[in-house]
């Protein structure tokens, strides 16, 4: 595969290294504005670095914009014309729908939204993907590149803003619960380093349960409250003040905003 990565900025970079990492291309293109942004690449096989989109996508099969959502539209049109009906056009720009990008490309042009989150440095993404109607047949290749990088669930376009606000910012959600977490733990007594291993790896030892059993949260939250004890008398309590509630409320006040963004 001849991919190409226009604006090899954070995710740009951490998308290279998984790629490269995984050896999944003949040739890996990386643009760049400032050269600063692709010193990690220099020098690495069948890697091409430079500052001409043009010529990084006439070459490449696979067009991965990895831009800010500001300077998409104008590098778009700077380079439509080299955009071809065989090239699979990805793009990770929040909030910028396969419409909009078909207005600067023609909506003949197969085009793939995909929204990471920032574990995609690790390897570790859950990342969303929908597509135009050109590209749906695309999908199984931008699945087979994001699951390099992680886990990838395919869905509706209108569901797109839905999925970043449960993955992208939903990492920053787990990130504050685990914190409360770790805040309880010192109160009761242990060191922060100590709270936190303990936080972390209990964190994801619960969604490794349910990844690898298949089973419910509540099938796995009944296994350890037991009648009476410890366990159910702090989930009662944390249900009392609100957790849940505050939880889904959150998601939808964080639903509301994007959308906002979107239409501004
Ligand atoms: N970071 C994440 O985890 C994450 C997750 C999901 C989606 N996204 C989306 O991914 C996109 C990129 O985010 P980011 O955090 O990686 O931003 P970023 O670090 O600013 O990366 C964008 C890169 O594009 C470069 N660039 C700008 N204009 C260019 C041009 N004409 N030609 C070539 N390169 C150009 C920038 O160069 P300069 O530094 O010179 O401006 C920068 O290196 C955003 O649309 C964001 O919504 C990010």
């Amino acid at each position: 595969m001849k991919i190409a990565i226009i604006g090899t900025g954070k995710l740009g970079s951490s998308i290279a290294k998984g790629l490269i990492k995984n050896k999944s291309f003949t040739s890996l293109y990386l643009t760049y504005r400032s050269i600063k942004s692709v010193k990690d690449f220099e020098h690495i096989e069948n890697v091409i670095l430079t500052d001409n989109n043009a010529l990084a996508i006439a070459e490449s099969d696979i067009v991965l914009f990895a831009l800010q959502p500001k300077h998409i539209d104008g590098v778009l049109e700077a380079v439509k014309a080299k955009i071809t009906k065989n090239h699979i056009v990805m793009s990770v720009a929040a909030g910028v729908d396969t419409a909009r990008m078909a207005n600067s490309i023609g909506s003949d042009k197969k085009i793939i939204r995909v929204m990471p989150n920032t574990a995609i440095s690790i390897g570790k993404s859950m990342t969303c993907i929908a597509a135009n109607k050109a590209g749906q047949d695309s999908i199984p290749l931008a699945q087979d590149l994001f699951n390099q990088l992680g886990t990838t669930l395919v869905m509706a376009e209108d569901l797109l803003q839905a999925g970043t606000v449960i993955c992208s910012s939903g990492i920053a959600f787990w990130m504050r619960l685990i914190r409360a977490t770790t805040q309880g733990a010192i109160q009761l007594g242990f060191e922060a380093d100590e709270a936190n291993e303990l936080a972390t790896q209990t964190c994801l030892g619960a969604a490794s349960l349910l990844i690898e059993t298949g089973k419910h949260p509540e099938e796995e939250i009944d296994r350890v409250t037991t009648p009476s004890g410890c366990t159910i008398q702090g989930l009662n309590e944390m249900e009392y003040q609100g957790l849940s509630s505050a939880l889904i409320q959150g998601i939808v006040a964080s639903f509301e905003k994007i959308n906002e963004l979107k239409t501004s």
